[in-house]
């Protein structure tokens, strides 16, 4: 099965689904409604975003909803005084939501934990007065560097709670990155484990941090806090790590949530950029807890009684929106899975999904193609009649992948919906609801408070039918409050890193994204339009790619270009130039493949690697990657002409 729809085929996807009259009749937002809240929102945006956030609990309310006079640094509800956290568990704790489960986690073995909204508050509250004794100050990194185990999110709440800004790592990164991570955002405490299980084997996490803080190489680092989950051998250094289960021990469970500005950091996040090095996003306590509540409460239609299961990792926005935050400010119960979605075999997913009853079934369209390829058998061995809604974000999912996660999946009768949205963005941006028209491979429009264009290289918005770029025309809650480039710490570049993707077109966000809309007004996202490749849902700089290839001592120059792959949407090919009197060989290669693991993790997978004499550039001696790309797929190199500079 072919999913790799072009542009042309997708705008041809002629097919509309409509969601059954009972569902419209029970949703929380009727089509009236919706109506209704989007012409509130395009007549009055901020009133529109007042009212979601009055829906929060805060300390102090603010003096004024929206602060853009240095735009477009944007604060939202300056002025106000609250804390996520605040919002996510003692708010509920208050209510009938006391007793309800907050978070299951299935461990790969099979082994399962759960906790009520009390049972997490507490838990939150030891773990909050353990980081306040192991001396974390508020406005202190925490790293956060674990696989999926209800202490993650544990200790993400505390860090929150204490005003600690959390910043995760993906369990998947090399020690060298997860060094420069910790690096590149001063973290005073590590929080990890000791291993974990994946795909049936053990995993040991501990010796990587080990090795990222060797010899003092991350010597802002005080303390590790280690969860105790595989039960391997672990060396601890004395002084320096702690067992989880000895520093919480001594602790009480209350431990007050600290007063945050509306604009203070609640956490850091890594992701890849168009140009250099990763970037580091921060986003606040106010604007994005009020963004991604509104968001995730209407887009999944969240009712007293649903298991809310995102598949994805924690490490990633995803998993901060709409695995933690979104779910518990939303009061409902949310699912994590530690292990490989085919481990011990193809169903595991939908095991997972009848064990537990889950009921909103929200993942990534890589997971489906590799899933879809085991056939339907798989998810027809279990009652999957639980599901009400299916949601896929990441990457563009296609007709035939939709169609597949709809019928199989769904029954056919689940609203299946594609949520677009960023790092940068925080909270879900162009999505439809449950009440939606759907049409396979598109992911609607933008909700209500979110202004998008589709606009050519002069900025001028486009006619259905005609892709271009992705912009975003007025600010959103949950915006991103900055980004700091931690190679150009001292010359303020972060601020000039920010405002980067507010400079091409004045006022308006550019997303990164190729997109095109029907006469409908549907949307429809075909991929990146600068250099960041999106592999399973990942996003990884070309540059970043590039530059860790010329670490290597063979390799004098390396050009990477995204290719079609099945089943990860998209796969890296590398284009190497070899040092004087290296020979290529395929030991070299291997070698090359090893050396990207090694660099930058198992994420960065490189599918080919050719060796060359000489690149393609421009005058001023950049790599046109565009051409390579035409070469290596035959389309003609004319087709991304709008996304390049005028040499
Ligand atoms: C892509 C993930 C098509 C897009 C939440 C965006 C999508 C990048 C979709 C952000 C979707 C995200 N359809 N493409 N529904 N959602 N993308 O920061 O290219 O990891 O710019 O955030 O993923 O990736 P990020």
């Amino acid at each position: 099965m072919d999913n790799s729809g072009t542009l042309d085929s997708l705008a041809q996807e002629l097919r509309v689904f409509r969601p059954l009259p009972q569902l419209v009749i029970e949703a929380n937002v009727n089509p009236q409604e919706l109506e209704a809240f989007r012409r509130q929102a395009a007549h009055d945006p901020l009133g529109y975003w007042e009212e979601a956030a009055d829906e929060l609990d805060w300390y102090k309310k603010w003096d004024r909803v929206l602060d853009d006079s240095d735009a477009p640094f944007c604060r939202w509800f300056p002025g106000a005084r609250c804390n996520i956290v605040y919002n996510c568990l003692d708010r509920h704790i208050e209510t009938a939501n006391k007793n309800k489960l907050a978070l299951i986690w299935e461990g790969e073995p099979g082994d399962s934990r759960k906790y009520t909204y009390y049972e997490l508050y507490r838990e939150v509250n030891r773990f909050a007065g353990a980081l306040r004794t192991l001396g974390v100050k508020k406005g202190e990194c925490v790293i956060i560097y674990m696989p999926p185990l209800p202490e993650a999110v544990i200790a993400m709440l505390a860090c929150a709670r204490i005003g600690a800004p959390h910043s995760l790592v993906f369990a998947g990164f090399s020690a060298r990155a997860l060094r420069q991570r910790i690096k590149d955002v001063e973290a005073k405490l590590v929080v990890t484990a000791d291993g974990f299980y994946r795909n049936g084997q053990i995993i040991k996490l501990k010796p990587v941090v080990d090795e990222a803080l060797v010899g003092g190489s991350a010597d802002c680092v005080d303390s590790v806090v280690v969860v105790h989950r595989a039960k391997v051998d672990t060396d601890m250094q004395e002084g320096r790590d702690y067992w989880y289960d000895d520093v919480v021990r001594r602790e009480r469970p209350e431990s007050p949530a600290e007063v945050m500005d509306a604009n203070d950091t609640l956490f850091l996040l890594h992701t890849s950029g168009a140009t250099g090095a990763p970037k580091v996003v921060s986003h606040c306590h106010g604007g994005y807890m009020v963004g991604v509540h509104r968001t995730l409460t209407h887009v999944f239609d969240i009712k007293p009684t649903d298991i809310f299961w995102c598949t994805a990792d924690l490490g990633w926005i995803t998993g901060h929106s709409a695995v933690v935050y979104g779910p518990l400010l939303a009061g409902t119960t949310t699912l994590i899975y530690e292990g490989h979605p085919n481990y011990p075999q193809a169903d595991r997913m939908w095991h997972i999904v009848s064990k537990y009853g889950v009921t909103i079934f929200y993942t990534a369209p890589t997971l489906i193609r590799m899933l879809m390829r085991f056939g339907p058998q798989y998810p027809r061995m279990h009652d999957l009649s639980t599901l009400r809604l299916l949601g896929t974000v990441g990457e563009p999912i296609g007709p035939e992948t939709w169609l597949w996660f709809y019928r199989h999946i769904g029954r056919g009768e689940c609203p299946l919906l594609d949520t677009w949205w960023q790092t940068e963005t925080g909270m879900f941006m162009i999505s439809p609801l449950p009440i939606s028209l759907l049409k396979p491979g598109s992911v609607t429009k933008p909700l209500p408070g979110v202004e998008v264009d589709v606009v050519d290289r002069e900025g001028a918005s486009v006619p259905p039918g005609k892709g271009g770029l992705l912009v975003i025309t007025r600010p959103w809650p949950a915006m991103m409050t900055g980004v700091f480039d931690p190679s150009a710490k001292a010359g303020g570049a972060g601020r000039e890193r920010f405002a980067e993707s507010f400079a091409r077109f004045p006022g308006k966000y550019l997303a990164g994204d190729v997109a095109k809309r029907d006469e409908d007004g549907f949307l429809w996202i075909e991929g990146r339009a600068d250099d960041v490749l999106n592999i399973a849902g990942h996003r990884l700089g070309t540059a970043e790619l590039e530059n860790a290839f010329r670490a290597h001592p063979a390799v004098a120059e390396a050009a990477i270009i995204g290719v079609p792959d099945k089943i990860k949407g998209e796969a890296a090919k590398a284009f190497i130039i070899l040092n004087q009197g290296v020979a290529p060989s395929d030991e070299l290669i291997l070698e090359l493949q090893n050396h990207m693991r090694k660099e930058l993790g198992p994420v960065a997978v490189i599918k080919g690697v050719e060796f060359r004499d000489s690149l393609p550039r421009t005058r001023s001696g950049k790599i046109l990657r565009r051409v390579l790309k035409a070469q290596e797929t035959g389309e003609s190199p004319g087709d991304l002409s709008m996304l390049e500079d005028a040499d």
